[in-house]
């Protein structure tokens, strides 16, 4: 089965190609093109520059992925598209060509949950995976445990309960004037540092339980650059920066994995599954590879080109999904809170 999936939730307007095989997806084509250029003066993606920016890349995006692919709108099965959740505008441009192609070349086509994209983007680095499996997603807006007990269907155990995971690494990014997006940069400057800083104190609950809150981080950062002058204009290759970045990211894989054991003996897991753009992060992929040994828990983490937001994930998920009834049911709509 070939599938075209399609996602342009927030900053990365994304095509891909893949064959849905009885050994799990086969990617034949994949396009993203970044919107880094664009939001980085903001420090911060702004919705009506990257829905503008969406409109004006889908055609070629999509051209690009079946060129690549060297298919023809004849020989897709279906197409698959992010309904939601994101930023509506965004949504709306890649959610309203799919419908139009769909009704005008006759293609059967699959709403998809984003987060059963990024859970399904496991499926071309473990294909065979076994369930129950612990799916930790994080973004830059989700930072969730979820159990599945399959490939579509996703059930929270945990949220954060303030900012997400991929928040504390790009405001801190900003605190230090290193650039945007902050994840990516705060890796390379922290895998650079000879030693950690001072470790930075965990958050602590009345229930005792291992709950995420990465807010009093962003705090905490920010007093740190505070008591250190000059910090905040120091640059990425300064060894006091390298050491806080090295400090900050052992502390947010830390505190990501610290409820797994707990969940992981209550639900018989077999599995640990880690995705969303935050699953990029070096430390993060090292400790869950350690949790996971230490727990016995089959470990899939995507490769750093399937974590982050693409279309090759909304189409491996869109392969499992039923497709809509209707052939043209025109009135469905993206969901930003889906
Ligand atoms: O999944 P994603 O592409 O978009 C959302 O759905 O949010 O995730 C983007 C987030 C950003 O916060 C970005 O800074 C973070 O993922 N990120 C990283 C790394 N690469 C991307 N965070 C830490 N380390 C990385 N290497
Ligand atoms: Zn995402």
């Amino acid at each position: 089965m070939l599938v075209l999936g399609l996602e342009s939730s927030c900053d990365d307007c994304s095509a891909a190609v893949v064959e849905e095989t009885p050994a799990g997806p086969i990617l034949k084509s994949m396009v993203r093109k970044s919107q880094d250029e664009i939001h980085a003066p903001y420090g911060g993606v702004v919705p009506e520059l990257a829905a503008r920016e969406h409109l004006l890349q889908l055609r070629n995006v999509i051209g690009e992925a079946l060129h690549k692919a060297e298919v023809t709108w004849r020989d897709l099965d279906r197409i698959a598209v992010t309904q939601g959740p994101g930023l509506v505008g965004c949504l709306l441009t890649t959610f309203s060509a799919a419908k139009a192609i769909a009704w005008k070349e006759n293609i059967p086509w699959v709403p998809v949950h984003h987060l059963l994209g990024h859970l399904n983007a496991a499926r071309f680095a473990v294909p065979e995976a076994p369930f129950p499996a612990l799916v930790l997603l994080v973004s830059g807006g989700h930072t969730h445990l979820y159990l599945a007990q399959d490939w579509t269907h996703l059930e929270l155990l945990q949220k954060t309960r303030d900012d997400a995971a991929g928040e504390a690494f790009d405001k801190t990014a900003r605190m230090l004037n290193l650039g945007y997006p902050g994840g990516p940069i705060v890796d390379t400057c922290a895998r650079k540092a000879a030693k950690p800083g001072e470790a930075f104190t965990a958050p602590k609950f009345r229930d005792g339980k291992a709950a995420w809150s990465f807010s009093g981080l962003k705090t905490a950062v920010k007093m740190r650059i505070a008591s250190q002058p000059g910090l905040d204009c120091a640059g990425a290759e300064d060894p006091r920066v390298q050491a806080l970045c090295r400090s900050l990211q052992e502390t947010i894989a830390k505190w990501l994995l610290k409820p797994l054991p707990d969940f992981a003996r209550e639900t018989n897991a077999k599995s640990l599954i880690v995705s969303g753009g935050v699953a990029c992060n070096s430390e993060l992929r090292a400790q869950a590879k350690a949790a996971a040994d230490r727990l016995g828990l089959c470990l899939a983490i995507p490769e750093p080109r399937f974590c982050t937001d693409n279309g090759a994930m909304i189409a491996a998920a869109g392969a499992l999904l039923p497709v809509a009834k209707d052939l043209l049911p025109m009135n469905a709509d993206a969901d930003l809170k889906l």
